[in-house]
């Protein structure tokens, strides 16, 4: 079953991403911080299926249906995000002046601030700066960084968006707007020093302390006391903007420079649909390739899932709190797009989608006697796509012919 097969592989993700093989329990288990569930990013992959927590190689056969009895796997493409990074130099920063306060300024005597203060060990260090935390493939593989990290080599988006400060201005209003302000002032009451000392660099410091000893060393942080449920909201949705100005709606080209990924997915899905089709067997049954989170976000969002009607900016936090553009949700830790090709015969050909094992439907694809499509339909409903998106062309500087 080409399914278990697929799930081995996102299981060997999840071990080398990180150190999952400790039991915890689930659900108000002392072991996993309350605010979980928020870490954008930096998530684990159990917080959105929880029932992996207890067997990290389930597979929930109830929502990994076929389209219906007769139909076969044929083919699987999965796009996984792997590796968890260690916090980047600026982040370790903050830390470092968020721990000297607690260490120097905070006073109380709550057991999680005597953690902090006498066995907390400050174990970052700035040459950690963003590395992957291991990144020990065991089976061979092929680099194609034109292919997974397209983000870099699209001077567009690389000028327009990733160096352009100006570009995430909604992040930098969110970070300095009452919200943000409350959490900050929030902290400080916890540790008893003036608002003033609490800096928006050392607030997100601590969240990420709180996740990264959770994905790095399964441990439930003290430092995630800083926190209550409300402010881990208030740091997520400020994460989720970044993404989404970055990487996601807010900037055409942020989608657009995932073209050549989105091509070549088609490319295999077509090789194997055309093999099919003329009685021959399928040649590649399984094809896994490896990415980031950068590379995940830009082909979700050419493909259309979790597009909100509503554009996320510095002041709709509170209307934005049901949006579908929730990263904690989209790009844990070994966050993977499956597309499985079924076989159903007579040339019926159907596409299901699936983000971390949970199936998706196509945007804009929704009417479906049958909830998986037709293949042909999915390749009519991105025809556009199919017949332009050029890497080449949308990611050169000068503006394009449909724009002048
Ligand atoms: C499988 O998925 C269904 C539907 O989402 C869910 O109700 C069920 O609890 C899941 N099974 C397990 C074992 O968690
Ligand atoms: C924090 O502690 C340091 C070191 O003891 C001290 O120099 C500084 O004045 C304190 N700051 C405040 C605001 O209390
Ligand atoms: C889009 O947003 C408006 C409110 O701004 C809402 O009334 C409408 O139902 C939304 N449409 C969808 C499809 O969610």
């Amino acid at each position: 079953m080409l399914i278990f097969l697929w799930k081995f592989i996102v299981f060997h993700f999840l071990i080398i991403s990180c150190c999952l093989l400790t039991y915890v329990n689930p659900e108000d288990n002392p072991g996993i911080p309350a605010i979980a569930k928020y870490f954008n990013t930096k998530g684990r992959y159990e917080e959105v299926n929880p029932y992996l927590r207890e067997d990290i190689l389930a597979v929930n056969r109830s929502i990994l249906q076929p389209p219906s009895a007769q139909c076969q796997e044929i083919h699987l493409t999965v796009i996984i995000r792997h590796g968890t990074r260690y916090p980047t130099t600026k982040n370790i920063k903050g830390m470092q002046q968020l721990y000297n306060i607690v260490l120097h300024n905070a006073s109380g005597e709550e057991s999680w601030l005597r953690e902090i203060q006498t066995q907390w060990r400050m174990w970052y260090t700035e040459d950690m700066d963003g590395r992957l935390v291991q990144k020990d493939m065991e089976f061979d593989y092929a680099v194609n960084d034109a292919l997974m990290r397209f983000f870099d080599q699209c001077t567009r988006f690389v000028q327009e968006v990733d160096n352009n400060p100006s570009a995430l201005s909604e992040v930098d209003k969110f970070k300095q707007g009452p919200e943000m302000r409350r959490v900050q002032e929030k902290i400080a009451d916890r540790l008893r020093v003036p608002y003033s000392l609490i800096t928006h660099d050392m607030t997100q410091a601590a969240f990420y302390l709180c996740a990264y000893e959770f994905a790095i060393k399964a441990a439930n942080s003290p430092w995630c006391q800083l926190f209550d449920e409300e402010g881990a909201k208030v740091m997520e949705y400020a994460s989720d903007l970044r993404e989404f100005w970055k990487r996601g709606y807010g900037y055409d080209i942020n989608s657009k420079s995932s073209c050549a990924l989105f091509h070549d997915v088609f490319s295999r899905l077509d090789k194997a649909a055309s093999e099919i089709n003329s009685g021959q067997q399928v040649t590649e049954a399984v094809t896994v390739q490896v990415g980031h989170a950068d590379t995940l976000l830009p082909l979700l969002t050419l493909l259309g899932f979790f597009k909100d009607n509503v554009t996320l900016t510095s002041t709709n936090y509170a209307t934005q709190a049901k949006r579908s553009f929730r990263t904690s949700h989209m790009l844990p830790y070994a966050a993977n797009l499956l597309l499985v090709l079924y076989d159903c015969g007579g040339g019926d050909l159907r596409l299901q989608p699936l983000l971390n094992e949970k199936p998706v439907t196509f945007p804009g694809l929704t009417d479906q006697r049958a909830s998986i499509p037709l293949y042909q339909d999915v390749r009519g409903h991105y025809s556009d796509l199919l017949k332009g998106c050029d890497f080449e062309t949308e990611c050169q500087l000068f503006k394009h012919p449909a724009e002048v």
